[in-house]
């Protein structure tokens, strides 16, 4: 298929795309850039500089690489700064979302796969979390995120648009090419592997009275690789069609870790200190948070190969070590 990855310059966006291109799919990158990096598109692959609210330039691409289907990854996606500015996470997450389906539209591409989230859950009832259960998310991040999953359903429902949409939590790791680059960085692992290499002084650990088994959080952490096999899967699952989209979350099989498990893990991979500091808990931070993969296994076949940490950690310090300066150098 001739594929659009919207936000393909990104972290997850970029391994997304290698996956597609190793499944045989042609893809084109449609990436403002705001975020993402040039240098994590292959040469090989079309990156178009625009705006999803650019109309006239979606439009363009959309005809003139011949596109079937869209991988939509372009988001905001920092949850605390969603909490202070919750325009910009509507105004990207769903308002020019909006702009990419009447594009869509205008054109007659039908198949999309949304890279959703698992914060759309909130609070979790039970863990692990599926499908099924109530969504409240807690954040305009999530919250902007579960208003364009609707979207696709009515889109659906109005217009025939064959989607899936994935919900996760943490992605981790790093593909050998391409790996998580993000500033500011918020994310557990690459933080604590920047502390280990002394770009950072310590790590935080907001909280640990929480009702588990060492105090902190338990969060669940799943291969980058996988993701984007679960992407890749997907979106060839959209040639059969399914009148109101199909909704799945992403796991990571087990029981997720505490945030000192992860801590300790990346130590012994790197075989570096990792300071860390206590401070107090964040508002909003629920004590378990772990999805069920039960569904997208039982029907698309999702197998994911990494799910060991230690192997997950590796392949970001692999990363990081091959590019200490990520993608500005
Ligand atoms: N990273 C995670 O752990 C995680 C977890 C759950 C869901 N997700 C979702 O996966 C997707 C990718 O996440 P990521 O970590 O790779 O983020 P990222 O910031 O690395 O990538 C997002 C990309 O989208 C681009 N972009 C943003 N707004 C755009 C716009 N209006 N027009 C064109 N391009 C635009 C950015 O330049 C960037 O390259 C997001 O939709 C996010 O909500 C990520």
């Amino acid at each position: 298929m001739h594929v659009l990855v919207t936000g393909g310059a990104g972290y997850i966006g970029s391994i997304v795309n290698q996956q597609l291109l190793a499944a045989g799919h042609h893809v084109v990158v449609y990436d403002n850039l705001c975020n993402g990096h040039a240098a994590a598109v292959p040469p090989a692959t079309p990156l178009i500089k625009a705006d999803l609210v650019d109309r006239d330039a979606l439009v363009f691409a959309l005809r003139h690489h011949g596109i079937q289907a869209v991988v939509h990854m372009a988001a905001h996606c920092l949850v605390g700064e969603s909490m202070t500015d919750p325009g910009k996470y509507y105004a990207n997450n769903l308002v020019a979302g909006i702009s990419l389906l009447e594009c869509m539209r205008t054109c007659g591409v039908v198949r999309i796969v949304f890279s959703c989230t698992a914060a759309v859950y909130g609070e979790p009832t039970r863990n692990p979390i599926e499908e099924t259960d109530p969504t409240t998310p807690l954040n305009p991040y999530g919250e902007s995120k579960f208003a364009f999953e609707n979207a696709l359903r009515w889109y659906a429902i109005a217009h025939g648009l064959r989607y899936v949409s994935l919900r996760y939590f943490n992605a981790a790791g790093a593909s050998h090419e391409f790996g998580e680059w993000h500033d500011p960085e918020t994310h557990l692992i690459p933080l604590a592997l920047q502390t280990a290499c002394g770009k950072r002084g310590s790590l935080e650990i907001y909280g640990d009275d929480y009702p588990t088994r060492d105090g902190t959080c338990v969060r669940d952490y799943i291969h980058v690789t996988d993701l984007a096999t679960a992407h890749v899967l997907a979106l060839e699952a959209l040639n059969a069609p399914h009148p109101l989209g199909r909704i799945f979350n992403l796991g990571c099989g087990g029981e997720g870790y505490t945030v000192r498990e992860v801590i300790d893990i990346a130590r012994q991979v790197t075989d570096r200190k990792i300071r860390v500091q206590v401070t107090p808990r964040r508002p909003g931070d629920p004590a378990v948070l772990v999805a069920s993969s039960a569904k997208i296994r039982k029907e698309l076949g999702w197998n994911p190969k990494y799910q060991d940490l230690y192997k997950i950690i590796g392949s970001a310090w692999a990363w990081l070590q091959a590019h200490p300066n990520g993608y500005e150098s």
